[in-house]
């Protein structure tokens, strides 16, 4: 067990500063080295360029360099950890915020081939990459549900159902307005509205806001106590996947809103739409025994969605400033 800062500690600490060496470990360790890697330093990694988003190209080679065998992963200690070292409260709050990511990835991957229709060549190489990591992070839980949880399925669709019971209402919130936008774009591939629409709420809200904070609250947790040490290098190496998802879908953004301003129209209101229908929760999920307060989540989900529009120059109305201040904190990602 590593000595803990509290969270409310580090949150108000704010942004790290990287140096050379750290950003070259994150960008070129092997699977082995990434469990070595602080998570608090590869979510700042995911900040790090987005004042200077870099092009879908560069970001394709950066994902040939990055991506990871997830078949190489042994949970043989997680599977201690989980059964002999977790309490029933840690393993309670555990599952009812990874079962969010356990539907969460597979559904993007899904969702993803429609948004490749009216990119540019570039983007859809970045886009193609994108697909794969998220292929690669459904299997990553569906090895983590069936090894270490050990839920029993023919398959991964019957694994996902056997996950189901512990996934919270609040997940088909983003996730279920991003089948309907995934629809929109179908029908219409080349609407750069409803591509606008599609990307703020999966780039910027699944995978920068929620993803991202789910990340840091199960990820410090296993840093803090030293456990599961398969699950930290696999998802810690997701989420150096993420980096490259919400720099490029940022820079999707910023480019969509340099083009045509009225698109910021776009996307306050899907930011006012998820919002608004989150905060219904009838499975409350309990953050204390992974050493979270809510208070602090919500902070983390401010700080979050805050930095991402503000270093790609995108304003917050005030409106949604108020509604996010008064959010539930609903966790699910992708
Ligand atoms: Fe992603
Ligand atoms: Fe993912």
């Amino acid at each position: 067990m590593t000595e803990r800062k509290s969270p409310t500690a580090v949150l108000r600490e704010g942004p790290r500063t990287l140096t050379e060496d750290q950003v070259r470990e994150i960008e070129e360790t092997s699977l082995e080295g990434v469990l070595h890697v602080d998570i608090d330093d590869v979510i700042e990694y995911v900040h790090k360029d987005l004042k200077s988003l870099p092009d879908y190209t560069t970001l394709y080679r950066r994902y040939l360099k990055q991506r990871w065998d997830v078949y190489d992963l042994d949970f043989s200690q997680d599977v201690v950890d989980w059964t002999e070292k977790m309490t029933e409260a840690e393993r309670e709050s555990f599952i009812a915020i990874a079962s969010g990511f356990h539907h969460g990835e597979r559904q993007v991957e899904i969702e993803l081939p429609v948004f490749m229709i009216g990119a540019s060549e570039e983007e859809k190489l970045h886009i193609a990459a994108q697909i794969e990591d998220e292929a690669r992070h459904t299997v990553f839980f569906d090895r983590f549900y069936r090894e270490v949880v050990g839920l029993r399925g023919d398959d991964i669709m019957a694994v996902l159902d056997a996950s189901f019971s512990w996934v919270s209402e609040t997940f088909v919130g983003p996730f279920g307005l991003l089948a309907y936008q995934a629809d929109e774009v179908r029908r219409n591939p080349y609407d750069e509205r409803a591509r606008v629409r599609y990307g703020t709420n999966y780039f910027l809200w699944i995978e920068g806001v929620l993803a991202l904070s789910v990340m840091k609250v199960t990820l410090s947790y296993a840093r803090w106590r030293g456990f599961l040490p398969a699950y930290y290098t696999g998802f810690t190496a997701t989420c150096r996947d993420e980096s490259r998802h919400v720099q490029g879908g940022m820079r999707y953004l910023q480019q969509a809103v340099r083009k045509d301003p009225t698109m910021i129209n776009e996307i306050h209101n899907t930011l006012r739409t998820i919002l608004a229908s989150s905060g219904v929760v009838s499975r409350r999920i309990y953050y204390e025994p992974l050493g979270w307060t809510d208070e602090e989540v919500r902070l983390l989900f401010r700080q979050q969605l805050r930095r991402k529009l503000n270093d790609v120059g995108i304003d917050l109305a005030p409106d949604i400033e108020d509604m996010l201040s008064r959010a539930q904190p609903v966790l699910a990602g992708g």
